[in-house]
């Protein structure tokens, strides 16, 4: 059975409220002959991932039982996403279908929590469309989930204020998904402002966590066997900037790497202004930390950088990217990009092309432009018509997969150490991932989720690897 990680909520408000909604939870339980039962729903990044174990944990703490079944639960958490329109509407679709669940059970408490909620349209019309939603819980406040649910159960109304802390709360409870890899924030908040993203106005500004903090929640994952370990920001190579400890990503990276232990360090997301050489040299003297890189480019047209407000140009990219493969050769190099930005030109996407043929990633994530409410972008002459990005968008995907083939060529006949994620649902095959991040699938030979094997390749795949374990 999952367990809650450690747990100490200090806020005296935060506890009533836990203790009033564990009562509720005890009398569901003698009247029910069983605990009421949560159902949390995640859309969006790592971050947001992160945060639901956070939700799960807190609900765990309260005295719910966790489900992966909405039809069965008495509380239901939509962890929503804001990046793209698609996201939205799909989180908004969702909560639309749990309608006729309330109707059924009256019992139900729904939550919509995350990203959208942080922007006051999308909480009107949950207000005004979704009568069935009962409170709205943004992404720097989900310690406050028991005050809201003790709220809602005893006060029977509904909760749709808002508000933001833009606090560190540390210790949260955490019911993680996985007993081999954890997601570790380390910062919180974007202070970039992108002309695209929404990100920096529903998350706010950066705040990092206090080292010793992440080293002590790090240690302690590695002492219980946690083998993959992903740190988390917006920006990580932001991270420890306005703090006074002076503990930059660089720094604490190496203060992590020198924990004993048989485990791997990731970390994303960087931004290509703020990854320094330093952090490049830890990274090529590390033993723990994973030769993989995401660097999104966005765009490889120096006048479209400008245009959303990225603060580097093609040049200044390729320099730390050269650095990087020339300290780290075998590193994996991985990047966003985004076709039809507003007044993307041919030849602007031609330069996309061109940086794409010239990096030559190992993976690529493309999106198609799409216009936030209140970023700058979205008010930009020169938006590009549907045709024309979903275009683009072919032509880069056709390019990266030529690439990514390539690339994953010379891997043909070699060994890979992979830590198994499990059976792999699309492929009914074992899949993980090598130190370079790359997925590699193998026959199920019963290896269970993470255990480290050896796999021998004998296909190549754009997007994977094929072999067989060998010992
Ligand atoms: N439209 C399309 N893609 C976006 N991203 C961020 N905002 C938008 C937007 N408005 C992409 C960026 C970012 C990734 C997480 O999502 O490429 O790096
Ligand atoms: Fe958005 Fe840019 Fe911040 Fe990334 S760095 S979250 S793209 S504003």
């Amino acid at each position: 059975m999952r367990e809650v990680d450690r747990f100490s909520l200090q806020n005296t408000k935060s506890t009533e409220a836990m203790d009033a909604v564990r009562a509720h939870c005890a009398a569901f339980r003698a009247e029910n002959g069983r605990l009421p039962r949560a159902f949390v729903l995640t859309f969006g990044c790592q971050q947001n991932v992160a945060d639901s174990e956070k939700l799960s944990g807190l609900a765990k703490e309260m005295g719910y039982e966790l489900t992966d079944d909405p039809a069965r639960a008495e509380l239901i958490l939509v962890n929503t996403c804001a990046i793209r329109e698609h996201a939205e509407k799909r989180a908004l679709s969702i909560v639309g279908q749990y309608k006729h669940l309330k109707e059924e059970n009256r019992e139900l408490v729904i939550g919509v929590c995350g990203c959208m909620v942080a922007q006051e349209h999308r909480r009107e019309q949950l207000k005004k469309s979704y009568p069935y939603v009962d409170f709205i819980l943004g992404t720097s406040v989900l310690h406050r989930l028991p005050e809201l649910l003790a709220r809602k159960l005893t006060e029977k109304r509904r909760i749709f204020n808002g508000d933001e802390e833009y606090a560190i709360v540390e210790d949260m409870p955490i019911l993680r998904n996985d007993s081999y890899r954890a997601w570790v924030s380390i910062m919180y908040g974007c202070n970039n402002f992108c002309s695209y993203c929404i990100v920096p106005y529903v998350r706010g500004r950066e705040r990092s966590r206090a080292p010793e903090d992440v080293i002590a929640e790090v240690k302690d994952l590695v002492e219980r066997g946690y083998k993959d370990i992903t740190l988390l920001g917006q920006n990580v190579n932001s991270y420890g900037k306005g703090e006074a400890h002076g503990v930059d990503f660089a720094e604490l990276l190496a203060r992590l790497d020198a924990i004993e232990g048989d485990f791997v360090l990731r970390f994303m997301t960087s931004h290509p202004k703020d990854a320094t050489r330093r952090l490049v040299d830890v990274m090529a003297a590390g033993r723990h930390i994973a030769h993989h890189f995401h660097l999104p480019l966005q765009s490889g047209s120096d006048r479209i950088l400008q245009r959303m407000n990225r603060h580097y140009d093609r040049a200044a990219y390729l320099s730390i990217l050269n650095y990087m493969r020339e300290k780290m050769p075998d590193i994996a190099v991985t990047s966003d990009i985004i076709v039809g930005f507003p007044g993307e030109t041919d030849a602007d996407f031609e330069d996309t092309l061109a940086m794409l043929r010239r990096v030559r990633f190992d993976m690529l994530y493309s999106f198609i432009y799409s216009p936030r409410k209140g970023t700058p972008a979205a008010e930009m002459l020169g938006q590009i018509p549907k045709e024309v990005s979903g275009a683009r968008f072919d032509r880069l995907l056709a390019l990266q997969e030529e690439i990514a083939l390539e690339k994953n060529q010379p891997l043909l006949g070699s060994v890979q150490r992979v830590l198994c994620d499990g059976i792999s649902k699309d492929a009914g095959m074992l899949s993980g991932r090598n130190g370079q991040n790359k997925i590699v699938f193998w026959e199920n030979d019963g290896t269970p989720a993470g255990e480290w094997v050896n796999v021998e390749i004998d296909r190549v795949a754009p997007f994977a690897l094929y072999g067989q374990k060998i010992n």
